[in-house]
């Protein structure tokens, strides 16, 4: 089989990407797949396999770019997909492109114009499920518990404060997060008015639509893996422990110096919450018609009760990433993982 890694992009997460495309390529046993890489540079052009491959090997993006610019076709970017030649050949696509224009649909379109089939959820379910906005309104009509919010915009910014919400949703500590983003680009935990102005300032440069939400109190953040299309199956869960000066688990602590972060694998919970959050997870993927994938992030409070957080359809496949590990400790291999993934890809 053929199949073509679609990596990169022009997100906040390219660096992110490249990192999950490259273990998904090494966990990828050769014999059985031939593997055609597309690596999206930060400006939206595509390089073609043996371009993205010298990349993988080392060699600087930017150099690489510059050096076949004169073959890449700048007013075509997608032409290495386009082109039929290098295309014919390639049963499925794997999208690994975390972010904008990667989760949320776009590349999905492109993929479903070329009529080829491709790893993962559609168009519809991508985009709804990178909007946390759209997801929490799913979630909350199919019954799944999730967090308290007000949704600020452009046109009602100057009506929300930080004591506005604060009082609205019973919380001193509040989180702002841009509605369209991953890897907590653009998150603030703000406890005053002047965190709260300057945090949600930042979020409105990634996104129109921000989220400010109220804090669980004394939070274990855990995740759980789905794998499927119409019958998806939950791994075990498994929780991450963030340095107490953070409070969070921030884009510096997941990729940038992930060493004070402490990750159990799976993690025992009692089993009635450990239950519920699978339940969670599965009623929250089927509601949203999730395929292939998608690793589930959750809330779990002082009290012991969970609050789905966040959906990321295309998770990360890097080092530290749990998507792949809880895979493996619930019994499925990297490479196994890889030809089950393959194998769910529809058009
Ligand atoms: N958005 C990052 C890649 C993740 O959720 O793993
Ligand atoms: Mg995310």
């Amino acid at each position: 089989q053929h199949v073509a890694l679609l990596f990169g992009g022009d997100s906040s997460e390219h660096d992110v990407s490249k990192r999950s495309a490259h273990n998904i390529f090494d966990a990828m046993d050769k014999e059985k797949y031939d593997v055609s890489l597309f690596l999206i540079t930060k400006d939206g052009i595509i390089l073609d396999d043996a371009a993205s491959h010298r990349v993988f090997a080392g060699e600087k993006e930017e150099d690489v770019a510059t050096e076949v610019a004169s073959q890449l076709d700048i007013a075509n970017p997608l032409a290495p997909i386009l082109n039929l030649e290098s295309t014919k050949k390639i049963d499925v696509f794997f999208p690994i492109i975390h972010g904008n224009l990667g989760e949320d649909g776009t590349i999905q379109g492109l993929l479903r114009l070329l009529k080829k089939p491709y790893v993962g959820s559609g168009v519809q379910a991508s985009g709804l499920a990178y909007d946390k906005d759209f997801t929490k309104k799913i979630l909350t009509a199919t019954g799944v518990r999730n967090t308290k919010y007000v949704l600020v915009t452009p046109q009602n910014v100057s009506d929300w404060s930080y004591a506005r919400i604060s009082e609205k949703l019973a919380s001193k500590i509040l989180f702002i997060k841009p509605s369209r983003q991953g890897s907590s680009i653009g998150i603030h935990k703000v406890e005053n008015e002047a965190e709260y102005e300057a945090g949600m300032q930042d979020a409105l440069r990634y996104d129109t639509k921000v989220l400010v939400e109220e804090a669980i109190e004394g939070p274990e953040e855990v995740e759980i893996s789905i794998l499927g299309n119409e019958h998806p199956q939950a791994s075990k869960i498994g929780a991450i422990k963030v340095p107490d000066s953070d409070a969070f688990y921030t884009y510096d602590n997941k990729f940038v110096d992930a060493s004070a972060v402490e990750f159990t694998i799976p993690v025992e919970l009692p089993e009635a919450v450990s239950n519920e959050v699978t339940q969670m997870a599965l009623d929250a993927y089927q509601a949203l018609e999730l395929k292939g994938m998608a690793r589930i992030d959750f809330l779990v409070s002082e009290d012991l009760t969970p609050y789905l957080s966040e959906i990321n359809t295309l998770p990360g496949f890097t080092n530290i990433s749990l998507y792949p590990q809880l895979w493996e400790a619930s019994g499925i291999s990297y490479p196994e993982l890889i030809d089950r993934l393959i194998d769910l890809a529809q058009d």
